[in-house]
Order: C-alpha cells, then structure tokens, then sequence
C-alpha cells in the first residue's frame, strides 16, 4: 500500500484530546524579535505573558498534534511515538487548565511558571525518541522515497515547532523567575540584543576542538574574518538567540573537523577551517569552509534527510568516546534553527576538495519573525501525495540495447 494510502486511511489510533480539534482551529501567532524583546522590556508584564501563552502554547502544541495524526500507522504505532504523543497530551490538558484561571491570581502565576519547567523538561527527550521512532520504522519497513518525502515534510515542522514551543517557554520562565542571569545581565531571556557573532564562533570553534582532540588527538586550526558593508572594523553584532546561533556553528565545526582530519590523516599538517562573517544591509551571512573532501552533489540533499541518515542507532552511539557524529541529525535541525528566524542554511561543496556551509541570517531584528507550520488545507495535500511518475527523464542504469535485431517485435 503507498505511503499516502495509508496516511487517508489512518484512523486516530492514539488518544487524541478533544482540545487538540478545538485549538488546531486557530493558526500560530508567529512573533517578531521586536515582540520578544517587548515580552521581556523593563516594563515586562508576566500577566499579558501568561494571557498570551495559555492559549499560543496549547494552539502550537494542538496544530502539530494534527499532524502526528497523519503519520503512517506503523511509524504511529512504534512504542516511541506512542510516549512521545502522550507527553504532548499531558503537555497540553496542563496547560488548557490555566484557561480559566485568574491572571491578577499571584498564585496562578507561579503556578504558570511551575507548569512550563515541567513541561520543558518532560519534552527534553523528544528528538531522539522521535529518531528512535523513525529507525524502528526504518529497520522494519525499510525507505522508499514517498515515505522519505513525507517525513521529512513532518519532521521538519514537528522539529520547527518545538524549537518554537521551547523559546517561548525559555523567554517566560527566564524572565519572570525574578532573578537575572549573572553571566549576562543584559540578555533578555534567552535573546542577546547586542550579539557579538565572531565571539559566538570562537566559542563553538573551541568545544568542537575539545571534542576532536579527545577523539583524533588532532585538530584543524580556525581562521576568522569579517566584514561590515558600512566599512568599519567594528565587531559585528545582531539581535539574536546565541544558543540557538552556537548550536549552528558548533554543529558546522564538528562536521567540519571531523571531515578535515579524516581526509588528512597520514599529512602532518591539517589545512584550518575558515571562518568568514559579513554583515550586509539585509543578511547576515557566516560561511564555513574546510578542505575535508567534500561531499557530491548527488549526496547533498540526503545529507539533510532524517530517514537517509546513516549514522548508526543513537544507542549504540552513546556509549562512544567522543563521537564528532550521532544520529545525522546536525545538520537538519540547524537548518532548522537558521529558518526559525526567517535565514536559511545551506552546503556549497567540492567533491575531491571540501565543503562551505553557509548561515544566512537576517542582519534586521525587524524581520526576524519566527516560521511556524500551520496546519490547514496545503499542509495536508502534503501527506496526500503519492508517488507521480518523473516528469524528467531518469537515467537509465541498464545497459543499452544494441543488438541488431532488438526492435522488431
Ligand atoms: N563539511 C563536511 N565535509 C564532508 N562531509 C560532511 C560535511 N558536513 C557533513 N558531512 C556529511 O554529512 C553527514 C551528515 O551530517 P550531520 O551533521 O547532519 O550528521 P552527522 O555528523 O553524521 O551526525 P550528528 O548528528 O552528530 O551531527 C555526515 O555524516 C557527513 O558524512
Ligand atoms: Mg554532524
């Protein structure tokens, strides 16, 4: 049966809340840094915060339970996306409690506070018990590129919209726990309104090493450079979320690093990984290249693929040293962190010489908007495709006719 066959067919066979149908009716209010940053102004107000999130938190929670939904019986049925649908909708009957509740309540608003650490920590586990899902689905069924397609198509919004879920409960309890953080006091939540983005590299380039000299012994030196379009030499800063920025660059270094030393492993010296930041009227571009071989171009797309990943099962990864690589996972959900805030993330590279990775970011905090999926109409046409013949001519891999008489019957 195809892929979109079983997703029509596919009967609600978790226990689906009725609040997910009430709250999947409005769409996500996707905010603004500018919107962000207001949440967590001097004047901040915990109650308007805990207004606004009692009903967005349960919106976005209840649009990607949706989707779960449309995901194949047997992806739906392994014991890991049965846990993780339950903490969704553990996640989300607690918080459709506050619904009611008193906002001028002080109590009520504590209580909030609680009730989002909880949740947070409940879904810490998700994206590995996700991969884990998707490799039981992988080992039992196998991949074909209907199912690979549809996905990556979830994935990538189901991924997305945590990232989501998480900032906005990171910016809440970060800035009403009426304490400020000691090591940067002028950070509003989890937001650096004056991010100085060549410290942030250095700061990822150096764990990265630390990880790769305890695995290969060696390490790839880094060069940075940047460049300001208004000419000066002044640092270049951005508002941004510099975990969400580290996690990117830490994620590149590894990738990078480990590919430099594993193509130079019998030379003595290892050529640097170089490191170049330019800020322009409209993005704010790093791009990242190393000399580790690069990858080709029949290869790159897969590379952000959750189900073409071919790194071995995450359990057996954890009880490795100092892997430089887990669950294939670097990649995609960086690329996700880049499309959070309206920037994109993308590999340029050589075969037979090496790989520029390339964070696009946008340089105006006015048009960092967050992206969120929505689900409606569109996004369920996507679980309905189904496999079209190619409208481009596919190569042929068998040898060529070329007997004399071949064409006559
Ligand atoms: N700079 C690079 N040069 C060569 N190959 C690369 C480079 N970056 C990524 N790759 C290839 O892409 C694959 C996927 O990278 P990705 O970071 O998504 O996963 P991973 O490194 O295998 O695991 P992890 O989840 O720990 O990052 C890598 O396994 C590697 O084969
Ligand atoms: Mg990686």
């Amino acid at each position: 049966m195809k892929f979109a066959q079983i997703m029509l067919k596919n009967s609600s066979k978790l226990n689906i809340p009725k609040q997910v149908d009430r709250f999947s009716k409005y769409s996500p209010s996707p905010l603004s840094m500018k919107q962000f940053i207001d949440f967590g102004s001097a004047n901040a107000c915990e109650k308007t915060s805990f207004m606004f999130l009692r009903q967005e938190l349960p919106v976005r929670l209840a649009n990607i339970m949706k989707e779960i939904d449309f995901l194949p019986d047997k992806l739906l049925s392994t014991p890991s996306v049965k846990l993780l649908h339950s903490w969704y909708a553990q996640s989300l009957m607690e918080l459709v409690d506050f619904l009611e509740k008193d906002p001028d309540d002080k109590k009520i608003l504590t209580k909030f506070t609680e009730t989002l650490i909880n949740v947070r920590n409940r879904h810490n586990n998700v994206v590995p018990t996700m991969a884990q899902g998707v490799l039981e689905y992988k080992e039992a069924f196998g991949v074909d590129p209907v199912t690979n397609q549809n996905v990556q198509y979830f994935l990538d919004r189901f991924y997305m919209s945590r990232i989501s879920t998480r900032m906005l409960m990171n910016q809440h309890t970060l800035i009403f726990d009426g304490s400020t953080n000691p090591a940067h006091p002028k950070h509003i939540g989890s937001i650096d309104p004056n991010c100085d983005v060549v410290e942030v590299v250095e700061d990822a380039y150096e764990s990265a090493k630390m990880l790769c000299d305890q695995y290969y012994l060696t390490s790839p030196e880094v060069e940075i450079k940047q460049v300001n379009f208004k000419g000066t030499s002044d640092p270049i800063h951005i508002v941004y979320v510099p975990s969400h920025l580290y996690h990117m660059l830490f994620e590149l270094f590894k990738n990078a690093m480990r590919a430099t030393v594993e193509t130079h492993e019998t030379s003595l010296h290892l050529p640097p990984i170089k490191v170049r930041v330019s800020l322009g009227s409209e993005d704010l571009t790093i791009k990242m290249s190393d000399r580790g071989g690069g990858v080709p171009l029949r290869k790159i797309e897969r590379l952000f693929s959750y189900m073409y990943s071919t790194a071995p099962s995450p359990v057996s990864e954890i009880s490795r040293n100092a892997p430089l690589a887990g669950f294939g996972y670097g990649l995609p959900i960086s690329r996700l962190y880049a499309k959070y805030f309206q920037g994109d993330l993308q590999l340029y590279s050589m075969e037979g010489y090496g790989t520029s990775a390339v964070i696009y970011l946008k340089a105006l905090s006015t048009e960092s908007i967050e992206r969120l999926p929505v689900f409606n109409k569109s996004a369920l046409r996507h679980y309905q495709t189904s496999m079209e013949a190619d409208d481009w001519c596919i190569p042929s891999s068998e040898p060529k006719k070329l007997g004399k008489y071949e064409y006559s019957v």
